[in-house]
């Protein structure tokens, strides 16, 4: 549902926006507004009242100056895959989305460097510097289908960011129109940059609220040659949580470690009619564990290592990928929950974050929240990072968002993550739906600082989330 009564824009607008796309790039039919009305967080919908697609950043600089100059809200907008509702064109106004802009503009060998367009998928990226023997480590689950530019909007992760890092690691340069419709570069095409404020880095997982990224250079490294992968059985929730820092206490950097409670890998194994992963009654949840290298005894023994670290605990049978069928098999189920639990009524997913060692807390939190409040609830996510999506269900109850049951446990679990020295989001943004949450974790003068830094790109307000008031109240 669309908050606003009245549209703002007029014919007048769209004709401008015809002028500077063309008429092919300017949507106004309904189908088109639906399409963009939502994200893949929960089922919300919020019709923009025009999409437009652009291709290069002087025609989102036009469009831009236009929307400053009258106040009409723009919503960017990468493929959509997002899962805290940063895509969703709450106001109405403009949706721009970067789906044209999806050109790889050049590999540079020699500095290990990729320049691209936001428009272009993850994967093809990975894909396309992976032919030279290079490495783009940022993978979220939705890599298939999402494109680089939301995941800089977003700071993204995935599960080899336990030892490779986020997006923000990899950001060297962005080219970044401005709501005023300038034109900037936020930095050099450098590694080391200690040259006034670190623009680049305002911008990565500023969520489209600060500008429109219109080219990325980022960093690669050398591709590794082999990986080697694991599943550990754990019967008990907690202790699945307790192994993941006593690995790394023990020397280990695994290139993955990911948990996987046994309700969501039931409930993918469904979705996905896959018996890969034995689902037995006595098992709690499961640890993906992946270690990367150039030498593959070294891998293989340390394999060993940490399968021998792991008896201490109360584990099953650990189950090793030996080819890549295998290995992709165990992927899928894994990258493919978040789709599975969504399709049977889990609301929003958590992106909950603590320091790794407390992860056994919150899981203990998270399950005595579920019990207290009579919802279900599970668990799966980034263990090695103590970066944990906790979905919660209830009979009846389609979204978190606006409901007031939903909004309370939730403010328990986050009020719960703070006290444990954790924060709201590890990787999907604040969007629209986390943002009521910002000041458990912030004072007010954090939210004042990132007022006035919105206000400083933003003066008038256009590209939206966090206004408040908005500019059409
Ligand atoms: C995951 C994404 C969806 O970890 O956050 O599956
Ligand atoms: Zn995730």
């Amino acid at each position: 549902m669309n908050i606003l009564a009245t549209p703002l824009l007029t014919a007048v607008h769209i004709d401008a926006f015809k002028k500077i796309l063309g008429d092919a790039f300017v949507f106004v039919d309904e189908e088109s507004l639906d399409t963009y009305a939502h994200d893949e967080t929960e089922n919300l919908f919020f019709p923009p009242e025009v999409v437009l697609k652009p291709r290069t950043a002087e025609e989102i600089s036009a469009i831009l100056k236009i929307c400053n100059k009258e106040k009409i809200p723009v919503t960017p907008r990468g493929a959509g895959t997002g899962l805290s509702g940063g895509a969703l064109p709450h106001l109405g106004g403009v949706v721009l989305s970067t789906e044209r802009m999806n050109t790889i503009l050049e590999i540079d060998e020699r500095n290990l460097q990729v320049i691209t367009e936001p428009g272009v998928i993850t994967e093809v990226l990975q894909n396309a510097v992976k032919e030279k023997k290079l490495f783009y480590p940022p993978d979220p689950s939705s890599r298939g289908s999402c494109f680089i530019g939301g995941n800089i909007a977003e700071n993204s992760g995935g599960p080899k960011a336990v030892k490779y890092g986020v997006v923000k690691d990899y950001v060297l340069n962005l080219e970044v129109v401005l709501p005023s419709g300038e034109i900037i570069w936020t930095g050099s095409n450098v590694l080391k940059n200690s040259t006034g404020y670190n623009l680049t880095q305002l911008l990565v997982g500023s969520e489209g609220t600060l500008g429109i990224v219109t080219k990325i250079v980022l960093r690669l490294i050398p591709l590794p040659a082999y990986d080697v992968l694991m599943l550990v059985p754990f019967r008990n929730l907690e202790q699945a949580g307790e192994a993941v820092s006593a690995i790394f206490r023990a020397g280990f950097v695994p290139s993955a470690m990911e948990l996987m409670e046994i309700d969501s890998l039931k409930i993918v194994s469904k979705f996905v009619d896959s018996t890969a992963i034995a689902v037995t009654e006595d098992t709690a949840a499961h640890l993906i564990i992946e270690v990367d290298g150039n030498n593959i005894d070294v891998l293989m023994s340390e394999m060993e290592a940490i399968g021998n670290l792991l008896t201490q605990y109360d584990i099953g049978e650990i189950y090793f990928a030996d080819d890549a069928n295998q290995k992709a098999e165990l992927w899928k189920l894994r990258r493919r929950v978040a789709e599975a639990v969504k399709l049977i009524g889990y609301t929003i997913e958590e992106d909950t974050v603590v320091p790794r060692a407390e992860l056994p807390v919150l899981i203990r939190g998270a399950k005595e929240l579920g019990r207290k409040h009579d919802f279900e609830v599970v668990c799966y996510g980034h263990a090695g990072d103590g970066n944990l999506h906790i979905r919660i269900r209830k009979e009846g109850i389609p979204n978190s968002h606006g409901n007031e049951e939903m909004n309370a446990i939730l403010k328990e679990l986050f009020i719960l993550v703070k006290s444990i020295g954790g924060t709201i989001s590890g990787e999907h943004g604040i969007g629209l739906i986390q943002k009521p949450y910002m000041n458990i974790v912030f004072r007010e003068a954090n939210l004042r600082l990132m007022r006035e830094i919105k206000k400083a790109f933003d003066p008038n307000n256009i590209c939206l989330l966090y206004t408040s008031p908005s500019p059409r109240d």
